[in-house]
């Protein structure tokens, strides 16, 4: 069995973690600018800065991802880059970059997807109170517009926001992200309030200005796979996968009920939702025209005895990443399949992916057998789950390149191409070969 024809191969980045140069032409500082120069927050003190030099390079990455045989790159546009003070006074020579990434796209056959919010929040807005402040939904969906209104006719597909769950929750709740702040669990829901705000609001500015094109949001959060095939496990595994109850910060229905269900999951959400405006939930109620899922890894469940849903240990051993992630194939079958259950909505996966300890080796090459067999697993359980009548258009691999990892640096490495930041060379993995035959053969190899 393998893909259909229609399913898209495709290879994901973002601007803060692989352009550099966020101040060039206009630019301006983004929350990441301002976190990366403060001291002890990221790994190595390594920084944005320059990052792949992808605003100089975008021409060879486009070259090497089309060069595979991939037919999409998933990219985002930095608001700081366009928009530097957040009010609509643009920078329209940080858009017309964005053009020539689009069009370099088209010219090699590449179909763009552009992520409107990869985390390169203005400062300025920041100082403004940033996601805290209701204003700043309404600054995000001028913005979006704008982009729009440049862009419109050429874009492949929208994806609005990236990760709620880690720009609210790491960004305000537990300070590993920029903004580094350290709120309340009431304010990290007000984060994400206004992050689903935002969403509706740019979904409606970009639907009026490139109606032709479909607009989504990429999500993340807690996933749990049943033990067994039995349907107690199964139902035990989908239950806590969407049981707000308890932690709701990273999950799925803090940011996916409001917007296409239209209503907030019961637990604490619930409970401070009834405080908020009224009017707001009709106004998030906007749903997707499809769901870009970022999966990695997920936990086993079971159904107890007394018909409680518990937690399986992972036995001792249990493989890891380089970042120390559990390897969980099972998440691309179970996921999607949980996702799409309760949403009922065509589903990409916009990131998914590994960090190895990849190395130069002495014969010049970046030998990647992990990745491979990583990607195999994973991308046999994905086969699973669309023969299963999950509806899924396209598997986006984080991350064409090796980039900035966040609060982990340079360190860790997620790439098809390893990145030599000494020189911004780009040398293909094994893997990167390799997956391309993968979407040469629709999945036939794996
Ligand atoms: C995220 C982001 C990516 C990461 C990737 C690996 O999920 O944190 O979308 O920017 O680099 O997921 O951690």
């Amino acid at each position: 069995m393998s893909f259909s024809k229609e399913f898209i191969w495709g290879a994901a980045s973002s601007a803060y973690q692989t352009e550099g140069f966020s101040r060039a032409d206009g630019g301006g500082a983004s929350i990441w600018d301002t976190f990366c120069s403060t001291s002890g927050k990221i790994a190595d003190g390594d920084t944005g800065e320059m990052a792949c030099d992808g605003y100089h390079r975008y021409q060879e990455d486009i070259g090497l991802l089309a060069g595979l045989g991939l037919s999409a790159y998933r990219f985002s546009v930095s608001w700081a880059r366009v928009d530097p003070e957040g009010t609509g006074n643009w920078n329209e020579r940080g858009l017309d970059y964005y053009e020539r990434v689009v069009d370099a796209c088209l010219a090699a056959g590449v179909a763009p997807w552009v992520t409107l919010y990869h985390w390169e929040l203005p400062q300025a807005v920041e100082a403004r109170g940033g996601w805290l402040s209701r204003d700043t939904p309404a600054a995000f969906a001028r913005y979006a517009e704008h982009v729009a209104m440049r862009l419109r006719g050429r874009v492949a597909g929208w994806f609005t926001l990236n990760e709620p769950q880690c720009s609210c929750y790491m960004g305000y709740g537990t300070g590993q992200h920029a903004p580094g702040k350290q709120r309340s669990p009431q304010e990290v829901f007000l984060c994400f309030h206004h992050q689903n705000l935002a969403h509706s609001l740019a979904r409606q500015t970009i639907k009026a200005t490139d109606p032709g094109t479909g607009v989504g949001i990429a999500v993340t959060g807690r996933l749990c796979c049943p033990a067994t095939e039995c349907a107690d496990d199964v139902e035990a595994a989908r239950r806590v996968s969407f049981d707000c109850t308890g932690d709701w910060s990273f999950t799925y229905p803090i940011v996916l009920d409001p917007v296409c269900l239209g209503r907030y999951p019961d637990g604490a959400p619930a409970a401070y939702a009834a405080a908020l405006p009224q009017g707001d939930l009709a106004l998030i109620h906007a749903v997707p025209d499809f769901l870009g899922l970022n999966l990695y890894h997920s936990q086993s469940v079971r159904m107890g005895a007394d018909g409680r849903p518990e937690y399986l240990p992972r036995p001792v051993g249990h493989p890891r990443t380089a970042l120390k992630w559990p390897i969980t194939p099972e998440v691309m079958r179970w996921g999607p399949r949980f996702l799409y259950d309760r949403y009922r909505l065509p589903l990409y996966i916009s990131e998914n992916g590994v960090s190895c300890n990849d190395k130069v080796y002495l014969d010049g090459q970046v030998h990647d057998p992990d990745r491979i067999d990583f990607l195999r697993r994973y991308l046999r359980e994905l086969r699973r789950s669309s023969g299963e009548g999950v509806d899924l258009r396209g598997y986006f691999h984080w991350a064409l390149t090796d980039n900035f990892e966040w609060h982990n640096g340079f360190g860790e490495r997620f790439g098809l191409f390893f990145t030599d930041y000494e020189h911004a060379g780009r040398i293909p993995k094994d893997s990167a070969t390799w997956y391309g035959r993968v979407a040469a053969t629709h999945g036939e190899v794996l």
